[in-house]
């Protein structure tokens, strides 16, 4: 076991060795680097170079860690165009761009910005951004291109993800279609903005996870995000940008955010580093659990990991299709029990401890209080559902949901209210709080059942 270990440890330092590395973070526009040549960020955190994934004999140009074995690579510029039969090489064009050729010269990938500057230079920064910049003026934050904005499937600290609405960019994660092949795979995750912004999991165009909008804490159906000695989050919204980013809380934590087709371990992995064991630790995924899994309850069913059958009804609806409900396929969601009548009068209902429906259809005020925010739903046919859109503090603003309420779940202890549009006949009612088929099989039974079999 040992002697194997240090023999791999051995391997990847003649590995690092061999390979030739311009000792520098920048290039200006009469150099470039080829073949075995790399960048290395002025710390020596990252590098820069042409690398094969796995088992490909394809090239690319990509970024890693450059003091981790392994070779972990965090972004890839040519993706979907590798270098096939050929080496590349990198290098300044046209004062405005970096370009990426083949040994004929023809262009395989290059970023584009619509300034020219007269001195510009390619610099590997030390978070791991490659950053395209006027040389003159030092360190000039004001870049004419930068890698962070164009990420592949990596979110690493100090990376936004979601939307510059200025310049109408919206930085997104999209997996890799395997271990071999950074081609974009069949997953994108970013930040949803439809009116009451969302973090979410998309597998081709179908939702797979939500986060939930966020509420002035976290996203309200991320839990597992909260105040911890990993890192430090924060959600940024205004008329400029609606992003998502973090930072680890200690300079010397190595963490980064994956979205990974490739795993049975959750779609988004956030891993840090372990000196001690030398190796990645999968410090938290989703979906979590089976009630992340996007509208597994239909609509306006909620689910809770801790009951059985795991899927409800909420109080005051019923199944939509009784037979279908019974023989566990939730999918078709839950109806109203007594149908709304809005010109006679609809009142809402309150209820605790959920995660908020999605917001494709949802909107939001900051500055308006609940009664307004009640009042406002009230008077539209088509508002289901209201609540504060921030819960920091004694809550604050408003929230709206347009058609039919999806993807709700329980969340106990960090759960919200959520007052739903109801017939009047149905408000005030204290019945049973969920509909459910185990109250048709009492839940004793269920597990004299189960202990039966055992
Ligand atoms: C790159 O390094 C490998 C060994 O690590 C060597 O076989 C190869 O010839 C080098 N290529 C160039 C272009 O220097
Ligand atoms: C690809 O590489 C092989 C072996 O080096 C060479 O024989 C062939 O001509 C190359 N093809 C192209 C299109 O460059
Ligand atoms: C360079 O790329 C062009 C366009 O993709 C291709 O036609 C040409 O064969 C490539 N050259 C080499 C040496 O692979
Ligand atoms: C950059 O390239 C993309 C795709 O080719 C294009 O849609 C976009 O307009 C370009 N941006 C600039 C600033 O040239
Ligand atoms: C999206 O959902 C539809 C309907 O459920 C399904 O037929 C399709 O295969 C899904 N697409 C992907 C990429 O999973
Ligand atoms: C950061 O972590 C290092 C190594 O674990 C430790 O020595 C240092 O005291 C920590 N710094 C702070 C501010 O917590
Ligand atoms: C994806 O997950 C698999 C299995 O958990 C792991 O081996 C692999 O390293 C992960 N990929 C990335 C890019 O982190
Ligand atoms: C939000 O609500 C306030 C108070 O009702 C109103 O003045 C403002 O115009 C609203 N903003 C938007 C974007 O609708
Ligand atoms: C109700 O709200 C929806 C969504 O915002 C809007 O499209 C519709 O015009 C509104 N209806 C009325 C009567 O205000």
């Amino acid at each position: 076991m040992d002697s194997l270990y240090v023999l791999t440890l051995c391997s990847s330092f003649l590995c690092f060795f061999s390979e030739i590395s311009i000792a520098a973070d920048t290039l200006t526009a009469s150099q470039s680097i080829s073949g075995n040549q790399t960048l290395i960020s002025e710390g020596g955190c990252f590098e820069l170079g042409f690398f094969s994934p796995g088992n490909s004999k394809n090239r690319y140009l990509g970024i890693w860690y450059n003091r981790i074995p392994g070779r972990t690579v965090v972004w890839v510029a040519n993706r979907e165009n590798p270098l096939t039969n050929s080496s590349g090489t990198l290098k300044i064009d046209n004062k405005d761009s970096i370009v990426l050729v083949n040994q004929t010269e023809s262009v395989i990938w290059s970023s584009n910005s619509s300034k020219a500057v007269e001195n510009p230079v390619v610099q590997l920064l030390e978070s791991g951004n490659l950053v395209l910049r006027e040389g003159k003026n030092g360190n000039s934050e004001s870049y004419l291109w930068q890698s962070f904005d164009y990420p592949s499937d990596t979110l690493l600290p100090g990376m936004k993800l979601g939307w510059d609405l200025k310049m109408g960019l919206n930085r997104r994660l999209t997996s890799w279609k395997n271990f071999d092949d950074p081609s974009p795979g069949s997953l994108t995750y970013g930040i949803e903005n439809k009116g009451y912004p969302e973090e979410v999991i998309r597998k081709g165009m179908n939702k797979s996870y939500r986060s939930g909008p966020w509420n002035g804490l976290r996203f309200s159906g991320a839990t597992e995000l909260k105040p911890n000695p990993v890192f430090r989050f924060r959600f940024i919204s205004n008329e400029d940008e609606v992003y998502y980013t973090y930072e680890p809380d200690n300079k010397s934590i190595i963490t980064r955010l994956v979205l990974n087709e490739t795993t049975d371990n959750g779609l988004r992995q956030r891993f840090t580093w372990s000196e001690s064991s030398n190796g990645w630790r999968i410090f938290l995924s989703v979906p979590k659990d089976r009630c992340d899994k996007y509208k597994y309850c239909g609509a306006y069913g909620t689910c809770d990991e801790d009951e059985t059958p795991i899927c409800r009804c909420l109080k005051g609806f019923k199944p939509r299709f009784l037979g279908a409900w019974s023989s566990v396929d939730w999918s078709d969601g839950c109806t109203h029990k007594v149908s709304l009548d809005c010109k006679k009068g609809d009142g809402f209902s309150r209820f605790k401890g959920l995660k908020p429906p999605d917001t494709t259809e949802a909107w939001a005020n900051n500055s308006m209080s609940l009664r307004e925010c009640e009042r406002e739903c009230l008077k539209n046919c088509s508002c289901m559902a209201y609540t504060n859109s921030d819960i920091s503090e004694r809550g604050s603003g408003c929230a709206m949901w347009f058609g039919d309420l999806i993807d709700i779940r329980q969340i106990s202890g960090a759960g919200q209210d959520l007052y739903i549009r109801m017939a009047a006949s149905e408000l005030g009612k204290s019945s049973l709080s969920f509909y459910s088929i185990s109250y048709l099989i009492p839940k004793k039974l269920d597990l004299s059942l189960i202990r039966l079999a055992d």
